[in-house]
């Protein structure tokens, strides 16, 4: 596996992989890698001929009240991770190689809709920022598909509004969430917890569970499932930020027609900020 730190130098290294008629998969990241990403580089191997990963804690996502300086990077235990993955080239820029002309001026991309309410909410600019920065890495790398976790639910329907507004020729895949053997979504973030909110962590995904159980068990009132899951958050010790229930594809707020729905949930523990989803199949009446 190589790693390429410049635009210059990545974008050379695909027209010689295109010119060797191979398709390219790309996994984007912010580093940190976890099983879940390694997961995702193992199914873009089944997928395509040749897997670029990148690595880039990209600022322009992280509100000014985030966690950008403590986010932790982890270069070299990352590289061998991607290598044991099956992972070809690793492009790793810096914030200057990224952002040329400084942040500030920078040019973005607001997916509407899709980016509103959720975490959108909380975290008002960030998938302005994902957006930005997404496009531009399937600018530069030009794949033909890309690869996403399903637990950003929200961020993968952002990236495929980018992708079908813009007429970009690239296929997004969603891949199903990595989980602990208890249940807590992998996530770069539950490095941040101590061991007294490790313990309590799993209670997040247990109780989108529930609601889902309630759900398939033909429950229809959803203002009162959602009510009932924040209650049994703050119950588990949770802080919660949001937890409901949407039509999966257009992540609209869900109506008691809909049969394939999420239920979607952010909570804090101290001030780490977990989320996980829940994606629903109902059967027909
Ligand atoms: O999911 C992430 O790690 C990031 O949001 C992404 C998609 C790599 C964009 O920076």
């Amino acid at each position: 596996m190589i790693t390429l730190k410049t635009v210059r130098e990545l974008r050379a290294a695909i027209a010689r992989t295109r010119g060797e008629g191979k398709r390219i998969a790309l996994v984007p990241t912010m580093g940190n890698l976890h099983a879940g990403h390694i997961a995702l580089v193992e199914k873009a191997r089944q997928r395509a001929d040749f897997v670029v990963a990148s690595i880039f804690v990209n600022p322009l996502q992280f509100g000014p009240a985030e966690d950008l300086d403590k986010y932790p990077r982890t270069l070299a235990a990352d590289q061998e991770k991607l290598l044991e993955g099956g992972c070809n080239l690793l492009f790793a820029p810096s914030v200057e190689e990224m952002y040329p002309g400084g942040i500030q001026g920078q040019t973005r991309i607001a997916v509407s809709g899709v980016s509103e309410g959720l975490c959108g909410a909380t975290r008002p600019g960030h998938f302005e920022g994902v957006a930005t920065v997404v496009a531009k890495l399937f600018n530069i790398a030009q794949p033909d598909i890309a690869l996403f976790g399903e637990k950003d639910f929200q961020q993968l329907a952002v990236i495929r509004t980018l992708v079908r507004d813009l007429n970009m020729p690239i296929q997004i895949f969603g891949e199903p969430t990595v989980r602990a053997a208890d249940g807590l979504a992998l996530s770069s973030r539950n490095g941040y917890l101590n061991d007294e909110q490790r313990s309590v962590a799993p209670a997040l995904y247990r109780i989108l569970c529930d609601t889902s159980a309630a759900l398939q068990a033909g429950e229809r009132d959803f203002a009162r499932l959602c009510a009932r899951g924040l209650e049994a958050l703050q119950q588990a010790g949770f802080r919660p930020d949001y937890l409901e229930i949407r039509e999966a594809a257009s992540l609209r707020t869900a109506s008691p027609e809909d049969r394939r729905l999420v239920v979607l949930g952010a909570a804090y523990l101290g001030n780490t900020r977990l989320i996980d989803n829940l994606s629903v199949e109902l059967a027909g009446d």
